[in-house]
């Protein structure tokens, strides 16, 4: 079995080779080939080329690994060890030209299941700014090779609070309510658009908070370990692990105070 630290070697070569084919189609001009779950819900060319470029390199190295991927779906391995990647997280930001996306590989040990995984390694590159955030279990947390902490005793309000919006009007509409109670208990709130790097700003205190309900594994396998991994507490709903219902990232004291606000709002929704 490979260490966490050999594994987060693989993650960032195969995240970095994306990042650069990614900005270079952004560059020649982006292509969509197709939506998804609602007409908002884009996927590019690059988002599949990326995945492609990124599955055939794991194939390579790790050919008895499993592979989760929001483009081209999941397979099962052999190693007990499972890839999940987004090729590009933040694709509304790409397809304008935002310079907030990012290819995000993370490696988990288990049922590729947020519910019960472990997640050993993890990488999210923003190829717009050339930063590459990094975490192993164990190893702490890193950007471009530093180690980055999240910010600790912030008070709720002075909390910048990041969070995101599903692609489903009705859930959106959900969504904006919470954030009209949120917003004047708060600093500020801030909606970038890539799940991955809200994750890593909360890890590198460009953010205190980020919570966010309907993300998808890929959207947070990574960015997650990199926040737990910088010191915060990283949870789900009602004391589940981080998943689709919820996933609340800050650091502990923070985490404390913002978590029976949204575990208030987020009980209430169905
Ligand atoms: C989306 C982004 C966005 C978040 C959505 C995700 P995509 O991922 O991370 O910030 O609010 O929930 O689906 O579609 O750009 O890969
Ligand atoms: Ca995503």
């Amino acid at each position: 079995m490979p260490t966490p630290n050999e594994l987060l070697e693989i993650a960032t070569t195969v995240a970095r080779r994306a990042a650069a084919l990614a900005l270079q189609r952004r560059r020649d001009g982006v292509e969509i080939a197709a939506s998804k779950s609602t007409i908002t819900d884009i996927v590019t060319r690059a988002d599949q080329e990326a995945e492609d470029l990124i599955r055939g390199a794991l194939e390579a190295s790790r050919p008895r690994d499993g592979f989760l991927g929001e483009e081209s779906g999941g397979e099962r391995g052999s190693s007990g060890l499972t890839w999940v990647v987004d090729p590009i997280d933040g694709t509304v930001n790409y397809f304008y030209d935002i310079p907030a996306w990012a290819v995000s590989v993370a490696v988990v040990e288990g049922d590729p299941d947020p519910a019960t995984w472990r997640t050993l390694a993890g990488a999210v590159v923003n190829p717009s700014t050339g930063e590459v955030f990094t975490a192993s279990l164990g190893g702490g947390a890193r950007l471009n090779g530093e180690p980055i902490r999240v910010n600790e005793g912030v008070e709720l309000p002075l909390a910048l609070v990041g969070t995101g919006f599903g692609y489903d009007p009705e859930i959106r509409r959900k969504q904006a309510a919470f954030v009209t109670e949120l917003i004047p208990q708060v600093r500020d709130v801030r909606r970038i658009g890539a799940a991955s790097l809200d994750l890593c700003s909360v890890a590198c205190g460009r953010l205190d908070a980020y919570y966010e309900r309907g993300l998808n594994p890929w959207d947070h396998a990574a960015g997650a370990l990199i926040a737990q991994e910088a010191g915060a507490t990283v949870g789900g709903l009602d004391g589940a692990p981080a998943g689709k219902a919820l996933l609340l990232a800050a650091a502990p004291g923070l985490y404390g105070q913002l978590d029976p606000l949204v575990q208030a709002y987020y009980q209430r929704w169905e």
